[in-house]
């Protein structure tokens, strides 16, 4: 079995020294034994810092953090190691149970993109235009504009929920990209995009990766559907995060390019050594804020708490169950 020390090292977004390893190890018995003491259940976000996955309960895409969270019964606390979005929707599905977000920091710029009230706005203007109007919202969202939808989707399952709607007008809250990845998959539908974009995928240009399959043209090319259309048309498959995990396990292929966030280039190469990945990838200044510290802090201090209305928790939990029945 491998060290901590020798997983991180196959990691190339940071360059840890065996001392640093040694305190994360320190870190981690501290966290477990608070967990137990808070019967808390980790869960984090696959682009988060890889010495915070190895002491997770669970990692995985926004989709399946979702279902799990919901899924909680034995555990008191629910300690989120993802973005602001990410706990709230848990805290939406699973409201008796508390939801502690360890940095308050990690927001995310696309859910940003898209305030309700704007929201609201736009939602009468084209209703007295298709009076059929579905309001499709990314998981990327509000607590408060997910109670403004009649269904949630994840970049997992996209394409998949808008086909299950009877509505032919569809507004596709808040990622253009996405909405253009699912305008071709569900051509019937007509998708009406919010302007909204991830500043983390949006820097990625075709140009780049290009350039590296042109250098490796064995490289199987795995893109987020947050990235640029004109990279997207460059992919080998289109995935969510944990898509590309399954993929890249899955396939005879031995060399892939992750066109992402790095993190997940970093969860892959920690959990298949076999297999070579390069990085086409950016960082997300929030997934990457949260340290190994802020997660013990956090259990020990009980903080940050996250508290949504009920007023907004209902209709918002109504429009995720809604995708929930939609993909079972
Ligand atoms: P996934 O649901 O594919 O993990 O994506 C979440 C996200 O924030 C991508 O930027
Ligand atoms: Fe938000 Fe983009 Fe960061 Fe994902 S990568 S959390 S969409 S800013």
């Amino acid at each position: 079995m491998s060290t901590l020390f020798e997983e991180l090292s196959r990691v190339t977004t940071y360059d840890y020294s065996p001392e640093e390893v040694r305190e994360f190890e320190v870190l981690h018995e501290e966290i477990r034994a608070l967990k137990k003491q808070r019967n808390a259940v980790i869960v984090a976000h696959n682009y988060y810092r890889p010495e915070i996955l190895k002491v997770a309960d669970f990692v995985g895409d926004s989709l399946e953090l979702a279902l799990m969270a919901s899924k909680v019964k034995d555990a008191d606390v629910i300690e989120f190691a993802g973005v602001h979005f990410m706990a709230e929707t848990a805290k939406i599905v699973n409201p008796t149970r508390t939801v502690l977000l360890p940095n308050l920091l990690a927001g995310c710029q696309l859910a940003d993109a898209a305030p309700a009230e704007d929201l609201a706005v736009r939602i009468a203007e084209l209703r007295a235009k298709h009076p059929d109007l579905a309001v499709v919202s990314y998981v990327n969202t509000t607590a408060a504009v997910k109670a403004l939808s009649d269904i949630i989707v994840t970049s997992a399952n996209a394409a998949k929920v808008v086909r299950t709607l009877s509505s032919k007008n569809i507004l596709f809250v808040p990622d253009r990209n996405l909405a253009n990845h699912v305008a071709e998959q569900v051509p019937e539908k007509n998708i009406i995009p919010w302007d909204g974009y991830c500043y983390v995928h949006q820097q990625i240009t075709p140009e780049e990766i290009s350039r590296i399959r042109k250098a490796d043209p064995e490289l199987q090319i795995m893109v987020h559907p947050e990235c640029r259309p004109d990279v997207a048309d460059l992919a080998d498959a289109v995935l969510s995060t944990s898509g590309m995990v399954r993929f890249a396990k899955e396939r005879p292929e031995l060399r892939f390019l992750v066109v992402t966030e790095c993190g997940l280039s970093d969860r892959l190469a920690m959990e298949v050594p076999d297999k070579t990945f390069v990085k086409g990838c950016k960082l997300c200044t929030f997934m990457k804020v949260t340290r190994l510290e802020d997660v013990r802090d956090s259990l020990r201090d009980m903080k940050y708490e996250i508290v949504v209305p009920e007023e907004i928790r209902v209709p918002a939990e109504r429009a995720l169950r809604r995708m929930f029945e939609a993909t079972e």
